[in-house]
């Protein structure tokens, strides 16, 4: 089994076979409709030699996301944007080469006071009531042991004073790092992923957990 590692685009054996993984703020689907950006983009991942999934960050049209057809992979539910780009759901967990990831995308935009609503910032960005269930009931089927936690952003904790992500001048209270602190506290996995604070940190946490906070191209990138 290879651990998921930060990807490299000149890595050499890369197949369809191979998943890069975006931990969020991907917006590639970001206007109502497609427009000529979205499906150039789209056209030029599906003839990548890899799957590209994402799950959502706070930057994305979640209502377009919650609009894609919904089919069955990785033993888990994903969102279908074409032949080989899927939206990773929250809640989810998924099968990758044997070894299970529980995916919680979303996130508080701290500058949505600047932002349009549903032009460029979504209040799905938070998850539904639906969502939060959806995480419970299955990591309660997989007796709240995984393998990986694939989020956006972090457990609160680790954005309080004291905390390696505190921030005196970006603090905002976000409901997802509180439902992720939660989550985290009740689960066995051995690594945790985000992307979101455009800055790469490692480090353990109850001696045998790790953290890793991507920044690759602002939203942090996983090949499998
Ligand atoms: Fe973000």
């Amino acid at each position: 089994m290879k651990d998921p590692r930060v990807f490299n685009p000149f890595y050499p054996d890369k197949s369809k076979d191979n998943l890069l993984i975006i931990l969020g703020d991907c917006g590639l689907l970001w206007t109502d409709k497609p427009d000529k950006t979205e499906l150039f983009n789209i056209k030029m991942l599906d003839k990548k030699p890899w799957t590209t999934c994402f799950l959502d960050g706070n930057h994305e049209n979640h209502t377009r996301l919650d609009n894609l057809p919904i089919i069955e992979k990785w033993c888990g539910k994903v969102g279908q944007v074409s032949e080989s780009i899927f939206h990773l759901k929250r809640g989810e967990i998924y099968t990758f080469d044997n070894k299970k990831y529980f995916v919680f995308g979303g996130a508080d935009s701290i500058d949505k006071g600047m932002r349009m609503p549903l032009r460029s910032w979504w209040p799905r960005e938070i998850y539904s009531r639906e969502e939060e269930n959806t995480a419970f009931d299955n990591l309660e089927k997989h007796q709240w042991n995984v393998d990986y936690i694939l989020a956006h952003t972090v457990p609160e904790f680790l954005t309080l004073k004291g905390g390696p992500l505190y921030n005196e001048y970006y603090w905002n209270s976000d409901p997802t790092r509180k439902l992720l602190e939660h989550i985290v506290y009740a689960t066995s996995f051995k690594r945790f992923f985000a992307g979101h604070f455009h800055e790469n940190i490692n480090f353990k946490w109850n001696d045998n957990k790790e953290f890793h906070v991507l920044d690759h191209l602002g939203s942090g990138f996983l090949i499998l």
